[in-house]
């Protein structure tokens, strides 16, 4: 039988509660040692819901000083990947970190540069690259179905979806952005992937903070990550709208993203318009296909596994066998870069070369 990897998970909010644990709870290769949580109930509240999670600990460094564990899960808010995955990498364990994978491309850098000089692999949760559908029309243009893509559009609208309004997600210091990097890292890094790796030239972009502007007053019907608002005290200064336009060695890129806006619909795809056939992705489930040789659309018919689970069996295979895959940091730096790039243009007000 296949040896199980000893893992330990830090931070049990709700990634780990909603996607990993439950995706572990049907893997046979893993061994949860330790959940860790600042907060202790937090964690206990996890080993109540997973038996299988061995202890609970608030210290991390409890379980990175523990030889028998060979990896960790970083499910922490943005601003403390950093800081845990150079702490877990010096410990020589190998590392999953939830995306983004910090709040800077130059911060990203390091953490990529530590995992290389420690030999350990360091993978980040970017993943809709395991979402079957993303899959499927990464083959396809492989393929030449769609012949030449030279025009992306992406929409990752929704109406009222501040996430913790007030608290570390709108503080920019702790979350390194607010739309364009909370949502803007899924979307853009799988059209880069989709395009085989495409490399970004120049880019334009504008950021709006405009929906909470008086926190209080902003109406919502419900809220990822309530219980880390703050509407009386809290800092909201990071964007909620952004439109850019982006250069590519493969195809043009342009987007909208609105964490809120006063449209009652969520829009939330991506168009690949290519010279053969025409792709639409929507976001999460499936995809269309228009063929021009044909002048129909299909929507194909296919089985969706659970995405966070096939990025854990792809993550423990790549720790078992030292092979990176596509989830490897080195393979997601190009879309930190853009992040950062896009960012800086908006701060500026003008396009520029990355
Ligand atoms: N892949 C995805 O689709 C996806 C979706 C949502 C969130 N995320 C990412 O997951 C991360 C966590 O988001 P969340 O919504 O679960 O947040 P959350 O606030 O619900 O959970 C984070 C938990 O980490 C704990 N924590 C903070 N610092 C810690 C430390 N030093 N040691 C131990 N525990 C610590 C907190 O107490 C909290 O319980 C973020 O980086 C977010 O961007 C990814």
């Amino acid at each position: 039988m296949e040896q199980k990897t000893v893992v330990a998970v830090i931070g049990c909010g709700r990634i780990a509660k909603n996607a990993h644990f439950k995706a572990f709870s049907k893997m046979d290769t893993i061994r949860v040692k330790y959940a860790c949580d600042l907060i202790a109930e937090k964690a206990e509240k996890m080993k109540e819901l997973y038996p299988f999670i061995e202890q609970t600990v608030t210290d991390y460094q409890i379980a990175l000083r523990d030889p028998e564990v060979t990896a960790v899960y970083i499910l922490t808010p943005n601003y403390s990947h950093y800081e845990i995955t150079m702490d877990a990498l010096r410990a020589d364990k190998h590392v999953f970190c939830e995306k983004p994978i910090t709040v800077n491309y130059a911060l990203s850098c390091e953490m990529a540069e530590e995992a290389e000089r420690r030999g350990k692999i360091l993978n980040i949760g970017v993943c809709n690259r395991y979402h079957k559908s993303v899959e499927m029309l990464e083959e396809m243009n492989r393929e030449g179905k769609f012949g030449h893509i030279y025009h992306v559009y992406c929409s990752f609208r929704s109406c009222r979806s501040i996430p913790g309004l007030g608290g570390a997600f709108t503080t920019k210091a702790l979350s390194g952005g607010g739309v364009l990097i909370d949502w803007g890292v899924h979307f853009l890094d799988l059209i880069l992937y989709i395009l085989g790796g495409a490399k970004p030239q120049s880019l334009t972009c504008d950021t709006y903070s405009e929906m909470a502007k008086d926190m209080k007053s902003y109406r919502y019907k419900s809220m990822w990550a309530e219980d880390t608002a703050d509407l009386e005290n809290g800092t909201n200064d990071v964007d909620d709208f952004v439109s850019g336009y982006i250069r590519t060695d493969k195809a043009s890129i342009s987007f909208n993203g609105a964490w809120a806006q006063n449209l009652e619909h969520d829009d939330m795809y991506i168009d690949f318009l290519g010279d053969r056939g025409g792709g639409r992705l929507i976001y999460g489930k499936r995809f269309e296909f228009f063929d021009g040789q044909t002048i129909t659309t299909e929507t194909p018919e296919y089985e969706i596994p659970n995405m966070y689970q096939r990025e854990s069996e792809a993550f423990l295979e790549s720790v078992r066998t030292g092979v990176k895959n596509r989830c490897h940091i080195s393979n997601i730096l190009e879309s930190a870069k853009l992040l950062d790039g896009l960012y800086r243009s908006a701060e500026q007000k003008r396009e520029m070369e990355i």
